[in-house]
């Protein structure tokens, strides 16, 4: 069934949402996506209306969009998010996959660092099992041996190509993504170790055992605790 107002207004509500549990004098870590703009635009209005808060953007996208939007901004050298709110590109169980904006990388970070972790998605995003290709952010020179790797693993690596631009995208930590299909992926955790001890890879996309809530956006919000 769609949401009413469409896919938009169900990624506002969930994101506003979100953005409602922020309070005064804490930090926030401001995730990436049209999903979590959503809740920056809802902070940047609190701040408007007198709230204090910093936030710790997770992309060039989210750092840009906080600064449009007014809110003050810090990062991990001085303090650690209260709360961090993040999109994502598919959600099961509390499982994430992310990175389809290529900023996964900087999103684990300041994700994992925060005390309370909420996704923000509308209803498309929910599935039984995980099953989208996983975005793996590699060194340039790595590419090679983590292609090797990944097809160890029994996916199948894709070059992301850039729009707009000849060649690969690379990432804001000047990096380039392999998009890897495993098919309906049955241990999460098993298959994030794996990528995650492959020499060569920044980060992979997959956020297993993160999540504190998601908020999910459909013609209202439900939450679910993990
Ligand atoms: C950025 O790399 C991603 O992890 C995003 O958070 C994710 O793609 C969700 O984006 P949307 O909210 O735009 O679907």
């Amino acid at each position: 069934m769609k949401a009413s107002g469409g896919r938009e207004a169900a990624k506002r509500r969930a994101g506003e949402s979100a953005a409602d549990l922020v309070e005064d004098g804490m930090i926030v870590g401001l995730g990436t996506g049209s999903t979590a703009a959503h809740a920056i635009r809802a902070l940047g209005r609190a701040v408007d209306a007198g709230l204090n808060v910093s936030g710790i953007p997770t992309s060039y996208q989210s750092r840009a969009l906080a600064r449009e939007v007014g809110i003050p901004l810090t990062t991990l050298d001085a303090a650690r998010p209260d709360i961090a709110i993040d999109g994502a590109d598919q959600v099961a169980d509390g499982d994430l996959i992310k990175g389809g904006g290529a900023a996964h990388a900087r999103e684990k970070v300041v994700d994992a660092s925060a005390d309370r972790f909420v996704v923000v998605a509308d209803e498309t995003k929910r599935a039984a099992a995980l099953d989208r290709p996983v975005a793996v952010e590699a060194l340039p020179d790595a590419v090679p041996v983590v292609e090797d790797r990944v097809a160890a693993a029994g996916g199948d690596p894709a070059l992301r190509s850039a729009e707009r631009k000849d060649g690969p995208v690379v990432t804001d930590n000047g990096n380039l993504v392999l998009d890897c299909e495993f098919g309906a992926i049955d241990d999460p955790a098993g298959l994030a170790a794996s990528l995650a001890g492959v020499p060569g890879v920044v980060a992979h996309g997959l956020f297993v055992g993160m999540a504190d809530e998601v908020h999910v956006g459909g013609d209202g919000v439900s939450v679910e605790r993990y």
